[in-house]
């Protein structure tokens, strides 16, 4: 195939990795024979996710002194943290808020995102940016799991997704990345679906599963929206290594229709031109 980009030489970092798309991305690297280090607060939990299989350095997207360790010598990086959208026990409150306390902190996103440790301001703007100011000058790819809705901010659902600033921290992580001037590919999911379930929502509620039904839309300009499964999306950071066509794109991913046989990601990158 001509339009390789990346090689199994390669040496992928994964920061997220043991989240949803993040272990659905490892696994789909090491399938591919990749070298996989990924980024961690958590290394028992990595270590018990991914055995040997992985190099394992534990850091923080929040703490910058923690980042270059991580992102040596990588030749590219697939950024897939994150946090829930509206304030949960994982914004890392100072306190573990009471029932009044989680009352005022729903009633008052300025005072709730001021009470949080791990809040989408925190990880999704600032440890984005910390990321990128870390990545080898070299870089061949940054590739950063984001969110439809970035702009359609004022519009339904998405003004009630956006209550707490969760697009607007995205909005913030997509533009430090564009303005790095490394070779970017961001990728603006739907409401995920397909285990692992580790959001709070309707989704994970329900166990919903796309049954390998559907197939693969992508598209620019923040047009889509629907479910996105969580194994296309991570199937989506690791095809956009191998094509310089994906490279320096922005775009949404849902799944609609039948699926095809086999996901042709070449014509799909493509398309977006
Ligand atoms: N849920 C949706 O419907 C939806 C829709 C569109 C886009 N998205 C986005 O899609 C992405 C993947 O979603 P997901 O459900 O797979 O995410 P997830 O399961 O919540 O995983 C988040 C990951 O981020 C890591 N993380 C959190 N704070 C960190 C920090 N300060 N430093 C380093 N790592 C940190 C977590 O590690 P720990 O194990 O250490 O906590 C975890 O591995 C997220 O960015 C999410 O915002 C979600």
């Amino acid at each position: 195939m001509t339009s390789l980009e990346a090689s199994v030489e390669d040496l992928v970092l994964v920061a997220g990795a043991t989240g949803g798309v993040g272990q659905l991305v490892v696994g789909k690297l090491l399938e591919k024979g990749f070298r996989v280090r990924v980024l961690t607060r958590n290394a028992a939990k990595a270590q018990q996710m991914f055995n040997q299989q992985v190099e394992i350095v534990v850091g923080d997207t929040r703490q910058p002194a923690t980042l270059p360790a991580a992102t040596s010598d990588v030749t590219q990086i697939i950024c897939c943290t994150g946090t829930t959208a509206f304030p949960s026990a994982r914004w890392e409150f100072e306190q573990p808020p009471n029932l009044i306390e989680w009352g005022i902190i729903f009633l008052n996103p300025q005072f709730s995102q001021a009470k949080a440790k791990n809040s989408p301001a925190q990880i999704d703007a600032q440890g984005v940016s910390n990321l990128v100011a870390a990545a080898p000058k070299n870089l061949q790819r940054f590739i950063f799991v984001s969110s439809c809705g970035i702009l359609r901010k004022n519009q339904f659902p998405f003004s009630v997704l956006n209550a707490f600033g969760v697009l607007d921290a995205k909005h913030k992580g997509e533009e430090s990345i564009v303005d790095s001037r490394l070779p970017y590919t961001i990728i603006r999911p739907g409401r995920l679906i397909d285990g692992p379930y580790t959001s709070y929502d309707l989704n994970t509620l329900l166990k919903a599963k796309t049954q390998g039904k559907y197939g693969v839309v992508l598209g620019t300009g923040d047009t889509l929206s629907g479910d996105a499964s969580r194994i296309d999306v991570a199937n989506a950071c690791v095809e956009s290594l191998f094509y310089p066509r994906s490279s320096r794109k922005i775009f949404e991913i849902v799944n609609k229709g039948e699926r095809p046989p086999v996901i042709d990601w070449e014509t799909l990158f493509t398309g977006l031109e």
